[in-house]
């Protein structure tokens, strides 16, 4: 087993008591052969989990509420593809006024199968791996003594005092916990001492430069201070539930209301500190569950423009993200009148998308590659292979390619209602499609079949009006995006306008 350990999102505790005191990322390595492909198709391997109850480990619950842009776009990435992400921001994600209407846009992630623990943690830059079950001691406290000298948090800074201390306590206590249980002091033990004398010389150096001060929020009114005591009075029922609730949430630090129904008095046990007092801890390590990564998390931080879900972010659960779009979008933008879902890997003219939009139906509306009559394809080695067994007739109906489509906020929510009566296949455009039909909705086709782009031919240099033209075009990798993104920005648009309307006659 490999443990991975992390400082790099360590907050001091004084900033609130809703601040998740979280140590360590704790990434549990298995070993498994792959299973051998089932030769013949079990169709519950082509549905996805859903409707299920997914959980936003990364949101930004107010910011489109505050906001109200005229449009949000959406586009589901992998959470390692950072490249992608940072590539449209620098792009068309900075577009956040166009033809005086506020866009703007979220990305959206799944869980990594490194976050799951199922898979090989990646080394990364600011982690250390420790195999904590092989090391001895001595290799343990070479290790620390490295580690005390050169952590940092997740903005490469020093860590305050109260943090870099409770990072070492935090330690001490994970691998005293289960399924660890060392039963070594890395506080106290002899073979410890190398390290500590580096923690200690640390510590000094914090206090030195005055990073022992801790920020504190402003003291609670008496005004409030008396409604919570009436809410949390163990003196009534609803009061005893609502204080057991919040010590619950105090003492063990849970994200949200994260698993809270679960806990029965077994999942508590009481242990003792290295100081001889008893505190009260949960019998089982759930580090791993939901664990953030932590560069993901500073980027969010940074960005705020992620939002990342509970289920395992894979080819095959695509189905899961754009439901869970939905239902982000249905619930957090009361005032939006349009989202795009697009792809991370494709070129979008916001300019000329707001346009169309500007002109558009409010509402029940859908439009982007519209595909009609498609064919189900059987061939088992396909991408979008489809057994009978999971969808009987030979052609899906209508549906937008998943790369871009764009709609009317209304849609959200009736696409999941429908979702609750048609089985989730796990071609997510298709879904959408199904969802749509099931409703009885038709889709729209944009008002020239150029505008939105799958495999257009893409021309060479910058001395044509291309990217003016079109709204989406699929690229091949982040940089052709970029070069694009150069190309379009250098062109005249209102001389490329005046040449296009030269060459074909304005459509109504
Ligand atoms: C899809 O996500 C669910 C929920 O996280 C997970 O149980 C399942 O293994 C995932 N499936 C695939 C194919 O990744
Ligand atoms: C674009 O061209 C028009 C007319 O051809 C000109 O008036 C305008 O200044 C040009 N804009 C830029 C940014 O070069």
């Amino acid at each position: 087993m490999l443990i991975e350990v992390s400082g790099s999102h360590i907050q001091p505790v004084a900033n609130g008591i809703l601040t998740t005191l979280i140590l360590l990322m704790i990434a549990v390595y298995v070993t498994s052969p792959d299973p051998s492909p089932d030769p013949s198709p079990d169709p519950s391997a082509y549905f996805v989990p859903y409707p299920h109850r997914y959980r936003f480990i990364l949101d930004e619950p107010h910011r489109c509420l505050q906001e109200s842009p005229f449009l949000v776009l959406v586009i589901p990435v992998a959470p390692h593809n950072r490249e992608a992400r940072d590539t449209i921001r620098n792009t068309w994600g900075r577009e956040t006024t166009v033809l005086g209407q506020v866009v703007s846009h979220y990305f959206l992630l799944g869980l990594s199968k490194e976050e799951d623990g199922t898979a090989t943690p990646k080394e990364q830059d600011n982690s250390v791996v420790i195999g904590f079950q092989t090391s001895t001691k001595q290799q343990l406290n070479n290790i620390l003594r490295d580690f005390y000298a050169t952590v940092r948090n997740g903005k490469g800074e020093l860590y305050g005092l109260s943090s870099y201390i409770g990072l070492r306590a935090g330690l001490n206590r994970h691998i005293n916990d289960p399924p660890l249980s060392l039963s070594w002091s890395v506080l106290k033990d002899t073979e410890f001492t190398t390290c500590n004398n580096v923690f200690i010389g640390v510590v000094k150096m914090l206090r030195k430069k005055g990073l022992d001060t801790s920020v504190h929020h402003s003291s609670i009114t008496e005004d409030d201070f008396k409604a919570i005591k009436q809410v949390l009075d163990p003196k009534t029922p609803e009061g005893l539930v609502n204080k057991v609730w919040f010590d619950v949430q105090l003492h063990f630090g849970r994200r949200g209301n994260e698993g809270n129904w679960q806990l029965k008095p077994s999942s508590f046990t009481t242990k003792t500190d290295e100081n001889g007092l008893k505190y009260a801890t949960l019998m089982f390590n759930e580090h791993t569950k939901n664990h953030n990564d932590p560069q993901v998390l500073e980027e969010s931080q940074r960005h705020h423009d992620i939002l990342q879900s509970d289920f395992l972010d894979s080819y095959n659960n695509l189905t899961i993200k754009t439901m869970v779009m939905f239902e982000w979008l249905g619930s957090h933008c009361p005032n939006t009148p349009y989202a795009m879902k697009i792809d991370s890997d494709m070129f979008l003219n916001v300019h000329n998308l707001v346009d169309l939009l500007l002109k558009a139906p409010k509402q029940l509306y859908m439009t982007g590659m519209v595909a009609r009559n498609a064919i189900v394809i059987r061939d088992r080695t396909s991408k979008w292979f489809l057994p009978y067994s999971a969808f009987s007739g030979s052609r899906y109906p209508p549906y937008t390619l998943g790369l871009g489509y764009v709609f009317s906020l209304d849609l959200p929510k009736k696409i999941l209602e429908a979702s609750a009566h048609v089985r989730a296949v796990y071609i997510e455009d298709v879904y959408v499609g199904m969802c749509m039909k099931h409703l009885g909705f038709q889709l729209t086709d944009p008002p020239r079949g150029d505008l939105f782009r799958a495999w257009g031919l893409i021309p060479d240099g910058t001395s044509n009006c291309y990217w003016t033209s079109v709204i989406t075009t699929i690229l091949q990798n982040p940089n052709q995006l970029s070069e694009a993104w150069r190309s379009y920005r250098s062109m005249n648009t209102s001389d490329c306008l005046a040449n296009q309307r030269l060459l074909r006659p304005a459509t109504a």
